[in-house]
């Protein structure tokens, strides 16, 4: 018998149209979302878009290859979340399993539109099937797996990590989801009585499915569609509420890795063209912040990786990156809320938002830039800020006198410029960027 299972088996063609139309719903609900969050980020100054895609193919994609590694690395290897204890371990086991159930979801759909072509499109069946249920029935467990790890790390409540409302609403909304799922596989064994390798490469729904068996086949049927709605709707909610909670990090943080520059230990110059252009050094306003810097506050998962590697933070100085990016980014949207709403006045960016004494606590070492995951660099909002208080004239105490030594001997430490780089010697520097 060639193994394979009905799409849609058990569900009327009037649950499978309102099925799609409450996929539409969802999925405009997230566009909408992603379009809020996008015009958030207008707020701050252009970047060149039409420069990234002016020329010829060749020349586009030479432009885009070193963003384009960067997020298949960071992101799609997850090479920026490891190093990081059981986090690292239930993030990529949470990781796979979603992409995995991502992947054959939409290998089903595929299936399922090519069948109403022609029937010999089919693809979904034979050892195809086989492998592919195996694999989704495995995979379903990091899943799960992954997300009973979060909850467990969430429930303890660690200080380094940000929380918010709608956390527990992600994490017992995937374990819905998780759990439904094989719930559905299992009842849909028990009234379908697949045999042989048809039922044994689902091991888990077919495990789960020997409780329902007392069911009988109307029983089964009765629950799997109940069950299979209660499925879909979790998994649209989802969807739909991706913009407004922590998992935006999966969509604006592969945006900020690909636009990203990279520059460890350099800072970008203050030019006199700019200055001229702009008639300010610095940053004093969120909107002097460019739109990479405003889509990067979004990336933050508040995952406290910076934090902990922050020197600053660890001797009690009032600083802590995680506590800027998230700072900056409450900033950016009561602005936006404000502008909406017809005001000019706003919260000042300055000892409002960002007191001196927290931008002047920064080492500028680049800890918390190496640390990163989504590649936010913390250390260039800082600098921009410091920019401006320095061209106010607010700088103070030891700051001031190393930048005196610097315009006098080209030392902070006021000793001969050639000596400038003696505290390197016997040291080992190393950069990831
Ligand atoms: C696109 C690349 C992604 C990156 C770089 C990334 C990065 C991270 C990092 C660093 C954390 C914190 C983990 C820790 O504390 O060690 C995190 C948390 C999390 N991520 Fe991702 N992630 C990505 C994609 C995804 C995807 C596709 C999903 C699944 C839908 C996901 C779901 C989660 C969840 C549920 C948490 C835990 C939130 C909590 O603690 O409540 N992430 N992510
Ligand atoms: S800025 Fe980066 S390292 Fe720091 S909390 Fe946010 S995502 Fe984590
Ligand atoms: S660069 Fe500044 S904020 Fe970042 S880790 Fe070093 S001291 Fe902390």
């Amino acid at each position: 018998m060639n193994p394979t299972r009905e799409t849609f088996g058990n569900i009327p063609l009037s649950s499978q149209l309102a099925f799609y139309a409450l996929a539409a719903v969802a999925t405009g609900i997230f566009c909408w979302g992603v379009r809020r969050r996008w015009k958030l980020w207008q707020l701050g100054q252009p970047i060149s878009f039409r420069e990234m895609i002016t020329g010829n193919l060749l020349a586009v994609w030479e432009r885009a290859r070193p963003g384009a590694r960067r997020v298949a690395v960071d992101a799609v290897a997850q090479q920026r979340v490891r190093g990081h204890g059981f986090g690292t371990v239930a993030h990529l086991s949470l990781y796979v399993g979603f992409m995995a159930l991502l992947a054959g979801t939409t290998l089903l759909e595929i299936d399922n539109i090519v069948s109403h072509i022609s029937e010999s499109l089919k693809f979904h069946h034979g050892l195809y099937y086989v492998v592919y249920e195996y694999t989704l029935d495995v995979l379903g467990l990091l899943f799960l797996l992954g997300t009973l790890f979060f909850c467990w790390r969430r429930a303890r409540k660690p200080a380094a990590l940000g929380h918010r409302a709608t956390d527990w609403y992600v994490l017992l909304a995937f374990l819905a989801i998780g759990v439904t799922g094989y719930l559905v596989e299992a009842l849909r064994i028990v009234w379908q009585q697949p045999t042989g390798l048809a039922a044994h490469c689902s091991p888990v729904g077919l495990w789960l499915a020997g409780y329902f068996a007392g069911l009988g086949e109307p029983g089964a049927r009765s629950a799997h569609f109940a069950l299979w709605w209660i499925h879909a709707f979790l998994v649209f909610g989802f969807i739909a509420s991706i913009p407004f909670t922590r998992l935006f990090h999966f969509v604006a943080g592969p945006m900020n890795i690909f636009l990203a520059k990279p520059s460890l230990g350099a800072l970008p110059p203050v030019t006199m063209e700019e200055v001229e252009k702009t008639g300010r050094v610095g940053v004093s306003d969120i909107r002097h912040f460019t739109v990479q810097e405003l889509l990067s506050l979004d990336a933050c998962m508040e995952c406290g990786r910076c934090e902990e590697a922050c020197p600053a933070f660890a001797t009690d100085k009032p600083l802590s990156p995680k506590r800027v990016v998230q700072d900056l980014k409450g900033l950016m949207e009561e602005t936006a809320a404000g502008l909406a709403a017809g005001q000019t006045e706003f919260r000042a960016l300055h000892e409002d938002t960002i007191k001196a004494e927290t931008l002047w606590a920064c080492t500028a070492c680049s800890a918390c830039v190496n640390v990163c995951p989504v590649r936010i660099d913390q250390l260039r909002l800082i600098i921009g800020l410091r920019r401006h208080l320095v061209a106010e004239g607010g700088l103070s105490g030891t700051a001031a006198t190393a930048l005196r030594r610097m315009q006098s001997n080209a030392n902070p430490w006021g000793l001969p410029p050639a000596e400038r780089a003696h505290w390197t010697e016997g040291l080992t520097t190393k950069s990831t960027s």
